[in-house]
């Protein structure tokens, strides 16, 4: 049985003043609720202040991005363990936006993913088809590729830390929605192709989350299907009202 996971994915939104605000709200609503796993990635400037106001919930905190590298000369760069050092249990890492607007590689996000596992982290992997991909007709080909490159080497110990996220990028930020049928027919595919690759057992095991335009009103349909454990939300996840909802919907 796996426990469905919702995480809010902040963006480049939100001030030291509303990150907080939004925070505080969301533990106040969400007092209680332990049937879902909640998280909230803030920007990496209000990590800190966001933890201070999530500390006597439930809800977890993660980054958006992490780097592969322990310390050093990365100009920019955030290491697993500051990310630890300041509470975060999560960390969004292959983002969409940051394959398709900071260039990242399938090789980058693989680095990432095992740095993450092995510095203590729980990466949100996340994968998704371009639209002109999906007209193509190659969103499984896409997909099955982001997922196998970014794994790769991962074995099955360590596969264990990790949610995946799926996000058709055509959804993302636009008020499209994928179907509820086409999210389960790309969940259903990426458990396959966890199953081909650790066994039945742990593909069965781990959570597959959807993303792109997720909603207090599309949340009952879109966790309906068999292979959505979860939700990734973007714009939604800004506002207390239509988070919290999307989560008691899930409870
Ligand atoms: P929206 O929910 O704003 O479409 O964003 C989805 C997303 O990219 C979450 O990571």
């Amino acid at each position: 049985m796996r426990k469905p996971f919702i995480a809010g994915n902040w963006k480049m939104n939100m001030n030291a003043a509303s990150a907080v605000s939004l925070a505080s709200g969301l533990v106040k609503e969400l007092e209680g609720v332990d049937s879902v796993d909640v998280a909230v990635c803030p920007p990496f400037v209000y990590l800190q202040a966001v933890a201070a106001a999530l500390s006597a919930s439930n809800i977890a905190l993660g980054s958006q991005n992490v780097y592969f590298e322990e310390n050093g000369a990365f100009t920019g760069e955030i290491s697993c363990d500051m990310l630890k050092d300041v509470c975060c249990t999560y960390a969004i890492i292959g983002h969409s936006e940051r394959r398709h607007v900071m260039g990242e590689t399938d090789e980058l996000i693989n680095k990432k993913v095992s740095a993450a596992i092995n510095g203590g982290l729980l990466p949100i992997f996340c994968v998704g088809e371009l639209l002109a991909e999906r007209n193509a007709g190659t969103t499984n080909d896409v997909v099955a590729r982001q997922v196998k490159k970014g794994l790769e080497g991962i074995c099955d110990e360590r596969i264990q830390a990790v949610t995946i996220a799926y996000e058709p990028v055509w959804a993302i930020g636009t008020g499209l929605t994928a179907t509820p049928e086409q999210a389960q027919e790309v969940h259903a595919m990426i458990r396959g192709l966890l199953t081909e690759l650790y066994g039945k057992d742990i593909a069965q095991s781990l959570r597959i989350q959807y993303g792109g335009s997720a909603k207090p009103g599309n949340t009952a349909e879109l966790m309906g299907q068999p292979d959505v454990d979860g939700l990734l939300v973007g714009g939604a996840s800004l506002k207390v009202e239509d988070f919290a909802a999307m989560v008691k919907t899930v409870a």
